[in-house]
C-alpha cells in the first residue's frame, strides 16, 4: 500500500560495499522506503575533466531498486571536485571581505562561474540520461542547501548586466538608489561595484551606506543561485518530464527569496534542525512558512537528525519520543515525507558525531534505531490515510523576503529590529490560541482569509496596498504594525506621511518613531483589558478616523495611541504602534478571533504545551494532538474520537509527555 516516504540521506560511497547489504536490511527493518543518494559524490563520479565513472552509483541505484527503496536522486553539484578548483579558479568564491577562497568546505561555488555552470550542466545531463528510466528513481534532488553569496569580479560584472536589465538606464538606477546622496552618481555601468566590506559596507552585512545597492545585490545573488538551480531543473525535465524535482531549503533562510524560487520547484522540501531550546512554535512557524511556498501542496521534510547534530555548540540528544514528536509535528503541518540525515554515521570528518539511523556500533540494537523503526511501523500502519491531505487556515501572515532584507539593511531606527522575531511573536500568539496560520507572499490573493497580518511590512510593493484595501473593504480584517508602509520596492521613502500607501486604510498618521534601548520599555494601556509592556519601537501617531483602542502609559507620549482600529468598508484595519509583549499579543489575537469568529482547531479545551493542528482529506478531519510538555496531559473531547495510532475510540485522551494522537471523529 502507498505510504509516506520515509528514509534519509544515504552515503554508501563512504563505506566498503560489504556493509551495504546490512544497510538495506536495517533500512527495511525500520520500514524505510526512500534514500537520498549522490548528494556529495561529484568527485567520485568525475576524476578529471573528461572521465566519468558511474559504476558505483549504478550499483547503489540497482541495490535500492532490488530492495524496494526509492531513490531521491541528488544531482551531486553541491560540492565540486578539487581538481576543478585547481584548474579553474573562477569556481572559487570571493567572500564579503573581498578574500578569494581556496578549495574547501562545500556549497561554495561562485554561481556565476562559467566553469561551475558548464561542468554542473554536463554532469546533470549525464545523470538524467543514465537514470531516466531507472526503477528506483522517484524524485530529483538538485544540489543541496543552496546558499551564501559571492563578490568576485564575474559576479560584479553579472550584477551590472542584471541591473541594466532591471533599470534599462543609469538615470533610472541613479534615481532608484538615490545616488545624489554622498556624491554617488554613476555615469558608466562599470563604475558600479559589488557592495561588501571593501565598498558600501562597514564591518557588517547589515550596515550599508546605500540600501538600494545592497538590496539589489541580495536580489541578484538569490537570482544567480536560482539560475544555477533552473539550469539543472531544465535539463532534468527534458529527460524526465514526469519525475518531480526539489531542492532542500532551510526554513526562514535569509539569503534566498524562497517565494521566488518556489515557482520553479515541483515539491517543496526542507531541513529542520531545531536546537534543544528552540521554541516549538518557532519550528511550527518554519513548517508553515515552507508549506506556504506552494499552498495546497504537501511538502517533504528532507532532513532532520534522528538524535544529535554535530555543529551546534552543545549537541544534546533528542530525548526518547522527541524524534517521533517532531516528525509528527511536520506531518501535522503538511509534510508527506519524513527523511533523516543520515542513514549510517560517518567515521571521519566533521559529521562523524552527527546522529544517524545506524550508529558506529553498526547494528540496530540502539535506542535511536528502535525509535526510528517503531516510527516507521506507525507510518506503515497509517498507510495512505493522510497522504495529500490539506491544512486549511482562516488567518494569513504576510512574509516577504525583500522586506526582510530591506528592513534589516536599514540604518535606524533600531539595530535590534529583527523581521523574523517580530513575525514569530505574532505567529506564536496565534499558535498559543491553537489557530492555524498560513504564510502568504505579498503577491498572493487574500480573499480566502478572514484575517491577514503583516508584521513590520516596511516595504510596500506596487499593488499591495490596493489589494489590502479591497480585502478590507469586502469585510476582511487587516493587522499591521509599527515601521510598516515606509518605503517602496526601491527602498525609497513614500512621501506624504507614514505609513505611506497604508495610511488611508489604517486611518492614522505616524509622525515620529522612537527607538527604545535594550532594557527599557513603555506600557500599553488597553482600557477594559490590562496594562502590557512594550519595547523596541514606539510610533507616535495621530488617528485620522481610526478608533484608539489602547494608549502608551509612559514618557512624553503617554496617552498617545498604541493600538488603533479603523473601520473601513465592511472590514477593519488594525495598527499596532509598538512591539507589545506576548500577553498583549495573545489578547489582541483573542479580541480579533472573537470579533471575526475564527474557529479553533478542536472542539475541546487544549492544555498548554499541547499543540493541535488539523489536516483535511476528502471531507474528513484528522486532528493531531502533540504533547510537547514534560507532563502527562489529558484532553477532553466533545463527542467520540478514534485514535488512528491506537485504534481506541473515546471521549478523552491521556497523552504522555512527548505523546502524539491522530484523531478522527468516530462515526457513532
Ligand atoms: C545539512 C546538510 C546535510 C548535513 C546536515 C547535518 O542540512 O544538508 O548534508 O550536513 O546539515 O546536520
Ligand atoms: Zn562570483
Amino acid at each position: 500500500m502507498k505510504k509516506m516516504a520515509y528514509g534519509g540521506d544515504y552515503n554508501p560511497e563512504q563505506w566498503e560495499s560489504t556493509v551495504w547489504n546490512e544497510d538495506m536490511k536495517l533500512m527495511k527493518q525500520a520500514q524505510m522506503n526512500m534514500a537520498t543518494v549522490n548528494v556529495f559524490s561529484w568527485a567520485l563520479l568525475q576524476r578529471d575533466e573528461v572521465t566519468y565513472d558511474f559504476s558505483q552509483l549504478d550499483e547503489i541505484m540497482d541495490m535500492l531498486a532490488e530492495n524496494g527503496i526509492q531513490a531521491c536522486l541528488a544531482t551531486g553539484t553541491a560540492m565540486y571536485p578539487a581538481w576543478m578548483a585547481k584548474a579553474y579558479p573562477d569556481i572559487l568564491r570571493v567572500d564579503f571581505d573581498g578574500r578569494k577562497r581556496k578549495y574547501g568546505l562545500r556549497h561554495n561555488a561562485c554561481p556565476n562561474s562559467p566553469t561551475y555552470r558548464l561542468f554542473a550542466a554536463k554532469l546533470v545531463e549525464k545523470l538524467a540520461n543514465r537514470y531516466k528510466s531507472h526503477p528506483a528513481l522517484a524524485i530529483w534532488h538538485v544540489s543541496n542547501e543552496y546558499g551564501g553569496d559571492c563578490f568576485c569580479e564575474r559576479c560584479e560584472a553579472a550584477f551590472r548586466v542584471w541591473l541594466n536589465k532591471k533599470y534599462g538606464s543609469l538615470e533610472k538606477l541613479n534615481e532608484a538608489w538615490n545616488t545624489s546622496f554622498w556624491s554617488h552618481t554613476f555615469y558608466a555601468w562599470d563604475e558600479i561595484v559589488a557592495p561588501n566590506n571593501l565598498s558600501e559596507h562597514l564591518g557588517s552585512e547589515t550596515f550599508t551606506a546605500f540600501q538600494g545597492i545592497s538590496l539589489d545585490y541580495k536580489r541578484f545573488n538569490s537570482d544567480s543561485l536560482l539560475a544555477c538551480y533552473q539550469m539543472e531543473y531544465d535539463i532534468l525535465k527534458a529527460y524526465t518530464s514526469d519525475v518531480p524535482i526539489t531542492t532542500n531549503m532551510m526554513g526562514a533562510y535569509k539569503p534566498l527569496d524562497y517565494q521566488k524560487w518556489a515557482k520553479f520547484i515541483d515539491v517543496i522540501s526542507w531541513d529542520n534542525y531545531p536546537s534543544v531550546d528552540t521554541p516549538v512554535s518557532e519550528v511550527a512557524m518554519h513548517h508553515d512558512l515552507m508549506r506556504g511556498l506552494k499552498s495546497g501542496q504537501p511538502f517533504m521534510l528532507m532532513e532532520q537528525t534522528p538524535s544529535v547534530t554535530n555543529w551546534q555548540p552543545y549537541n544534546a540528544l533528542k530525548r526518547p519520543g522527541v524524534m517521533r514528536l517532531q516528525s509528527y509535528q511536520a506531518i501535522a503541518r503538511g509534510a508527506d515525507a519524513i527523511l533523516f540525515f543520515q542513514i549510517r554515521r560517518s567515521i571521519g570528518a566533521c559529521e562523524k558525531f552527527h546522529g544517524a539511523l545506524i550508529d558506529h556500533v553498526g547494528h540496530g540494537e540502539t535506542r535511536v534505531f528502535r525509535e526510528c523503526a517503531s516510527f516507521g511501523a506507525e507510518l506503515s500502519q497509517l498507510g495512505d490515510t493522510l497522504l495529500d491531505s490539506q491544512v486549511l487556515a482562516e488567518v494569513a501572515i504576510v512574509f516577504d523576503w525583500e522586506n526582510w532584507w530591506a528592513l534589516e539593511l536599514s540604518s535606524g531606527p533600531s539595530r535590534d529590529l529583527s523581521y523574523t522575531k517580530e513575525v514569530w511573536k505574532y505567529y506564536d500568539a496565534f499558535y498559543r490560541k491553537q489557530i492555524t496560520v498560513d504564510f502568504v507572499s505579498v503577491d498572493e490573493a487574500l480573499e480566502r482569509y478572514k484575517v491577514v497580518v503583516a508584521p513590520v511590512l516596511y516595504m510596500t510593493k506596487p499593488g499591495f496596498a490596493e489589494k489590502v484595501k479591497r480585502f478590507v473593504e469586502r469585510g476582511g480584517t487587516f493587522v499591521t504594525t509599527f515601521f510598516s508602509g515606509i518605503v517602496d520596492e526601491r527602498d525609497l521613502v513614500i512621501r506624504g506621511g507614514y505609513p505611506g500607501e497604508l495610511r488611508e486604510i489604517l486611518g492614522i498618521w505616524v509622525e515620529e518613531i522612537d527607538a527604545l534601548p535594550p532594557g527599557t520599555d513603555n506600557e500599553i494601556i488597553w482600557p477594559g483589558k490590562d496594562r502590557y509592556s512594550c519595547s523596541l519601537l514606539c510610533d507616535l501617531l495621530h488617528p485620522e478616523g481610526a478608533e484608539v483602542k489602547a494608549v502608551y502609559g509612559k514618557d512624553f507620549y503617554k496617552g498617545m495611541p498604541a493600538l488603533t482600529c479603523n473601520p473601513f468598508g465592511e472590514g477593519k484595519a488594525w495598527y499596532v504602534a509598538t512591539s507589545g509583549d506576548g500577553v498583549f499579543l495573545e489578547e489582541l489575537v483573542a479580541t480579533i478571533a472573537s470579533d471575526v469568529g475564527l474557529s479553533s482547531i478542536f472542539n475541546g479545551e487544549i492544555p498548554a504545551g499541547v499543540e493541535a493542528t488539523e489536516r483535511i482529506k476528502e471531507g474528513k478531519s484528522y486532528v493531531f494532538l502533540l504533547n510537547h510538555s514534560t507532563e502527562e496531559q489529558s484532553v477532553q473531547f466533545c463527542g467520540k474520537y478514534l485514535d488512528l495510532l491506537t485504534s481506541n475510540i473515546s471521549t478523552y485522551i491521556v497523552l504522555e509527555s512527548k505523546g502524539v494522537a491522530i484523531l478522527r471523529k468516530a462515526n457513532v
